[in-house]
């Protein structure tokens, strides 16, 4: 995924967007840029990483700067198709994320127009066009520029000689960061942290100037606006990797203070009707993507059971081509980014259909957090690694958090149901520390999966996603195949695939569905499949028929 930074301060411009672009890092990219505007225009891009290339870039004694990580999508990695780009006249330089879909017939114009371009990418447009209207005033040009392309962006560009760095986004987060006499770009958060906590979000379709000395603001139509700045919680600390080998590691060792946090005050503010007030709901619908989908979907059994709504989940990424039902659900989107294009699409779509929104995110400022009706903070601090660990399980509590509300508003949950279940959630930071601190024997058990090119998840009810999740996480992480399964529709095609090479993981707990999976996991069994078995400590029955 691409990065963007930009400086322009009293400090050498190249320090800061390398510092910067070191810590956008961890959200992987293919090729590396940055230019500094001193009297003249400076440029160092290649392909590669960062770490591999940094001493070849020149120590440019220049204040104003612009840089970027690139992920390739329109066009390969390589020299010329990385960011930043500059225009015919090395002047100006631009680097955006994005999507540019009418480049092609953009591209056509202006080569007829004489502009000469460099690179296969969508991106290269923009400079051009920057170039075509510029007239002494960068912001201008970059808004003429802009009205012409269809697509999405976040961008920041600069000309040399100027002091202005120009911002603007459209479906893709940028942030600007306020020091004292300097001021930073970056298209997240954590770029910033080790200049300043104090940052101004750019909503849809905003842009600003970016100089040492101040910020000026337009809105989606060019108007001037204000607005005070946030302030970010998360240290530099918070998002670096605290001795831990990777950062997925610590973020899973994070999950009891990421839970911890997430119940703090949460509790309170779910009884006094801060996050949903008393209106009345007759039936919920869960939106997103990946993991958090997952999380939407162990959310339908929360709600159903604790609040006997009835519910529903769709991906994101599908629910603009459901027709709709005609009715109003409470729409509740869930994204641990708050950014991601489908479900900020699904909850303007949900919106236009006349229901009420409320987004479970972790990012405060997020786009989603700005236009949904109700918001709902995680609180799992910052999510370095990607692959989604504490954010999951947070997504998880507010679930939960949510089921509470929903069944206290509706009565179906009585006062000592309550108090049950909100100690036992308060107890969930110890469950999970019990769970890591046995980290070793997990890590024996795994032995059996590690070989294997194929596993299967298995799990009934509410641990039927959680599977779905334990299944992503191994492909995405791992590398190997794997699939999520409702243990009931094993035998109806899958158990052809099962042998003594194919390795089970199956969740066995003590519920209602412990009887079915006890007789599942000796279906596996009998197939000859090593069985991994998630349950209670002590189950010795389980014990009995599991390898690990
Ligand atoms: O930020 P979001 O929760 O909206 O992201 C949605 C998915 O991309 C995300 O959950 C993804 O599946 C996980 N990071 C995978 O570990």
């Amino acid at each position: 995924m691409c990065g963007i930074v930009g400086y322009v301060g009293e400090r050498m411009a190249i320090d800061v967007l390398l510092d910067g672009l070191k810590r956008l890092e961890y959200r992987g990219y293919d090729s590396v840029g940055v230019a500094i505007a001193s009297e003249e225009l400076k440029l160092f891009k290649d392909k590669g990483e960062l770490s591999k290339i940094e001493a070849q870039i020149p120590r440019w004694k220049g204040k104003m700067g612009i840089g970027h990580t690139r992920w390739a999508t329109c066009g390969r990695p390589s020299k010329n198709n990385s960011h930043p780009f500059v225009d015919c006249t090395g002047r100006i330089a631009l680097v955006h994320n994005g999507i540019i879909e009418n480049h092609l017939s953009l591209r056509k114009q202006l080569e007829d127009e004489g502009h000469v371009f460099t690179s296969e990418t969508d991106t290269e447009v923009l400079v051009h066009l920057m170039e075509r209207h510029y007239n002494g005033d960068a912001h201008a040009a970059l808004m003429a520029a802009l009205s012409q392309v269809k697509g999405t962006y976040a961008v920041a560009a600069m000309v040399e000689g100027d002091d202005r760095i120009v911002v603007s986004r459209k479906e893709n987060p940028l942030v600007i960061g306020l020091g004292v006499g300097e001021n930073m770009v970056a298209s997240d958060v954590t770029a910033l942290l080790s200049l300043t906590n104090r940052v101004l979000y750019l909503l849809e379709g905003e842009s600003a100037i970016v100089t040492a000395g101040g910020i000026t603001l337009f809105d989606a139509d060019g108007n001037k606006v204000e607005r005070e700045p946030s302030t970010v919680t998360w240290t530099v600390e918070d998002a670096e990797k605290g001795g831990f080998e990777h950062y997925m590691l610590k973020e899973i060792y994070e999950q009891p203070t990421a839970i911890h946090n997430s119940l703090l005050g949460s509790l309170d503010e779910i009884y006094a009707g801060a996050i949903i007030p008393d209106i009345e709901i007759n039936s919920v619908k869960l939106v997103a993507c990946g993991s958090s989908s997952h999380a939407a979907m162990v959310g339908k059994y929360i709600i159903e059971e604790m609040a006997r709504l009835p519910t529903t989940v769709e991906l994101a990424s599908e629910y603009r081509y459901s027709p709709g039902t005609g009715e109003s659900p409470l729409t509740i989107l869930v994204t641990q980014s708050g950014e991601t294009a489908d479900t900020l699409a699904a909850a303007r779509e949900a919106r236009q259909r006349g229901c009420r929104t409320l987004a479970v995110t972790n990012l405060v400022g997020s786009t989603i957090s700005r236009e949904a009706d109700h918001v709902f903070y995680t609180n799992a601090g910052p999510e370095i690694s990607v692959a989604a660990t504490k954010s999951y399980i947070t997504q998880l509590m507010a679930m939960y958090l949510l089921g509470l509300r929903l069944g206290t508003m509706r009565q179906t949950l009585d006062r000592a149901e309550v108090r049950s279940l909100s100690n036992e959630l308060r107890s969930m930071p110890r469950y999970v520390s019990g769970v890591l601190d046995r980290a070793s024997e997990i890590e024996e058990a795994v032995d059996m999966l590690a070989k294997a090119d194929h596993i299967f998840y298995l799990g009934r009810n509410i641990n039927y996603p959680t599977m779905l999740e334990g299944a992503l996480k191994l492909k995405e992480i791992s590398y190997i195949h794997a699939e999520g399964y409702a243990a009931g529709e094993l035998k109806h095609g899958p158990l052809a695939l099962l042998d003594a090479n194919t390795p089970v993981v199956a969740a066995c707990v003590n519920d209602h569905t412990r009887e079915k999976m006890l007789g599942n996991i000796s279906e596996v069994a009998a197939r000859d499949s090593p069985v991994l078995g998630i349950g209670v400590e002590g189950d010795r029955e389980l014990e009995a028929i599991t390898d690990a």
